[in-house]
């Protein structure tokens, strides 16, 4: 038998663990594996290698992929698909692992309707994936934040300011939520709360006027761009407001346990899976069990808001 894998989308710590899980998994149970480089846009370019043991060897604490990715606008075409599923078929991958977001995913059900057999692997920082609980990247995404804001709240405490902190993950505020949490932000500002400036600001000056010397704002990309909410909250508070952007150093970095595990478990489950003749789906950590659930299904599944964590975060961060 032989199985193709690919990483696809933004690239997420824990991509190069979950890798080395297929790889490694695979091997033991004699069946080859074929690496597919840039993810869609290396399929539909023939950029395949054979892996073996080696290949992976020395990655499960390296941040990116291995395999690189990329965002191929061709392969969301029918020609594209149809192309990818001919290079499969071609190269003899009976089998294709895809790790990477929803994109990613929806690129695999297309695949699927074109006969290929699927497996998807649920790796982004956004934690934005509907039908499992976390995903590969989102934690160490988090700590590399959470180190961030207790570095910026030592100067902001020093110059008595309010910073706003803006995170990645799309049109989902779990980034800055978790963060906003175990960080103790005094606001967020994320796509599922309606944003209410002033109430926000009122809550600051309320803090400010109990003794608090300082405040961090944590911000969710999909609200918009922190140097706005600078002006807007330094015009309301009159308290000296900067912003800073974490940007790309939330995708990079060594993989945190959390996310290894994750990997290794989702990687490892996924060949079980072909092995089980149970393709068609992604695996997915699910109510603290992993379970593989069908890919059709799985990218219906909504994400749901955990309006239980942002409560506590606003009792604690009073
Ligand atoms: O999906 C991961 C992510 O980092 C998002 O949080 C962000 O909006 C996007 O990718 C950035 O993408 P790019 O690498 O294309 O700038």
């Amino acid at each position: 038998m032989r199985i193709g894998i690919l990483t696809s989308g933004g690239d997420a710590p824990g991509m190069n663990a979950a890798i080395r899980a297929v790889v490694r998994t695979a091997i033991f149970n004699k069946i080859e594996v074929y690496g597919i480089h840039r993810g869609y846009a290396g399929l539909l370019e023939e950029d395949i290698v054979p892996l073996n043991v080696y290949s992976v060897a020395d990655i499960l604490q390296r941040g990116g992929t291995i395999l690189r990715t990329s965002r191929s606008e061709f392969f969301a075409t029918d020609a594209g698909v149809k192309k990818g599923a001919e290079v499969l078929e071609a190269y003899g991958i009976e089998h294709l692992v895809v790790i990477g977001g929803d994109g990613s995913f929806k690129g695999a059900l297309a695949l699927q309707k074109e006969g290929v057999s699927v497996i998807g692997i649920p790796g982004t920082i956004d934690n934005d994936i509907g039908c499992s609980d976390y995903t590969i990247g989102f934690d160490t995404a988090v700590t590399t934040a959470l180190d961030a804001i207790s570095k910026i709240r030592d100067t902001t405490y020093s110059h008595n300011r309010i910073n706003v902190i803006q995170v990645m993950g799309r049109k989902c505020g779990d980034i800055a939520l978790y963060s906003g949490l175990s960080g103790g932000a005094e606001a967020l500002i994320l796509p599922e709360v309606k944003t209410d400036l002033d109430g926000i600001c009122q809550r600051l000056l309320v803090g400010k006027d109990r003794g608090k010397l300082h405040s961090i704002v944590m911000l969710a990309e999909g609200c918009g761009n922190y140097r706005d909410y600078c002006v807007e909250i330094e015009e309301r508070t009159q308290v000296t407001t900067k912003g800073t952007n974490l940007g790309y150093i939330q995708r990079g970095g060594s993989p945190s346990n959390i996310d290894r595990n994750l990997a290794c478990f989702m990687g490892y489950n996924a060949v079980q899976a072909i092995i089980k003749k149970e393709t068609g789906s992604v695996m997915v950590q699910r109510f603290g069990g992993y379970q593989g659930i069908p890919l059709e299904e799985a990218i219906q599944i909504p994400k749901v808001f955990r309006q239980d964590i942002y409560d506590i975060a606003m009792v604690l961060s009073i």
